[in-house]
């Protein structure tokens, strides 16, 4: 269940962050959540979009964004994603690895050109979960600068018919809250800027520092003020005159819509294991949230009908085949019976874009409040749904 008010909320803090710091754009990493219902609001607040697939491309198209106010990543673009991003009119196309370069180029018609960014990779450690780190030397995303690989692209870029070179990218990784390491991360690209300029000529006309800002997903979670992350980012890009009137884009998916869902389970059953746990088993699990699963994120619950009501610590778990789909480990909750519901808040990035039908459950109901109205933005899947693309 996602609220319209939050989300447009956050959006405005956003860019109120960045306000005084320079030319900013913010960029929507429709990633975090491609619902058509909640990019809208985006779109109408009139942030940019930031895609990695020909597919959130087409959603984000028709959730309202322009195309020319799209940019696309991806480590590993199809000639098919790429050539439908051209016929689109893509503002901007990522460059994210040597061979893209040559392929790019042969993908664009005879006098035309695409504007596009290099990713690089800062070799920036982050204090988050491994698989969550993006812009360290042992990732797959990004040329990295340290090798030279970065200048080596962008001088290949600068040399082909076709590409205009006109910014440069990194992503340190998600969930993110110290301000240090995005100070060293505007360094690290307003560096490669000066240095991009001396080796091609080419001035950076953009510097995108991808996102990652983290949100509280439980009380007690440690998150880094949206103004000081502004502040940390900008201020090494506007120090260095090659990039100081550049347009910073800053492309944040959790820090959007992270806070924006409660997800709402049925209580099925209870189990009690005296000395060691009880498990509260609910009506869904890791194929609408694999978060907790896949990189141990911590969420807090309540019971809905008793929302004030505080008990002994439980386990919240999900109803998926795998003794990994525990959705919260530990959490204290007043004795929830079969029947209640279990509140988990902050629920609304990298949940419902990231479900499956594992098992052949199918995926729950999305609903999207807005000036007090309830809408329904996705419906709940019927088997029929699952089955549809299949032959015996
Ligand atoms: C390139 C890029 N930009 C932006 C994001 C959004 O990150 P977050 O949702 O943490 O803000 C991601 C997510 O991994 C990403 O890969």
């Amino acid at each position: 269940m996602y609220d319209a008010a939050t989300v447009r909320q956050a959006y405005r803090e956003q860019k109120a962050a960045f306000r005084g710091l320079g030319p900013v754009r913010i960029s929507y990493a429709m990633k975090a959540c491609p619902l058509l219902g909640v990019a809208a609001l985006l779109a109408s607040a009139r942030a940019d979009a930031s895609v990695v697939s020909l597919g959130e491309l087409l959603a984000a198209k028709r959730a309202g964004f322009a195309p020319s106010r799209m940019q696309l990543h991806g480590n590993a673009k199809t000639d098919e994603e790429l050539r439908g991003a051209l016929r689109a009119g893509i503002g901007r196309v990522v460059i994210d690895g040597a061979e893209e370069v040559d392929r790019l180029a042969a993908l664009i018609r005879r006098g035309g050109t695409v504007s596009v960014w290099l990713r690089v990779s800062p070799g920036i450690d982050v204090d988050t979960h491994t698989y969550l780190r993006t812009g360290t030397l042992d990732s797959k995303f990004g040329a990295s600068i340290s090798t030279g690989d970065a200048l080596d692209q962008a001088r290949r870029i600068s040399r082909t018919r076709g590409l205009r070179l006109i910014g440069i990218h990194a992503h340190l990784g998600t969930q993110l809250h110290e301000a240090e390491r995005y100070r060293e991360l505007g360094a690290a690209l307003a560096t490669l800027a000066r240095d991009v300029r001396e080796a091609t000529g080419v001035t950076v006309r953009e510097v995108a520092v991808g996102g990652g800002l983290g949100i509280r997903l439980r009380a007690d979670d440690r998150v880094l003020d949206v103004r000081a992350y502004a502040e940390a980012v900008t201020a090494p890009i506007r120090a260095e005159t090659t990039v100081e009137r550049a347009t910073v884009y800053c492309e944040p998916g959790r820090a959007l819509v992270g806070r924006a869902a409660v997800a709402l389970y049925r209580v099925v059953a209870t189990k009690r294991v005296p000395g060691v746990r009880t498990f509260v088993s609910v009506d869904g699990g890791m194929g609408d949230n694999i978060r907790p699963a896949l990189y141990d994120a911590r969420y807090d619950a309540v019971v809905a009908e008793r929302a004030g009501a505080t008990g002994g610590e439980v386990a919240v778990a999900g109803k998926y085949c795998e003794s990994g789909d525990i959705l919260i480990r530990e959490v204290r909750l007043p004795d929830p019976v079969p029947g209640e519901t279990i509140a988990i808040p902050a629920s609304g990035a990298y949940s419902v874009a990231m479900a499956s039908n594992y098992n052949h459950h199918t995926r729950p109901a999305v609903v999207l409040i807005d000036r007090g109205r309830a809408r329904l933005i996705r419906r709940r899947e019927s088997h029929a749904d699952i089955w549809r693309l299949e032959r015996r």
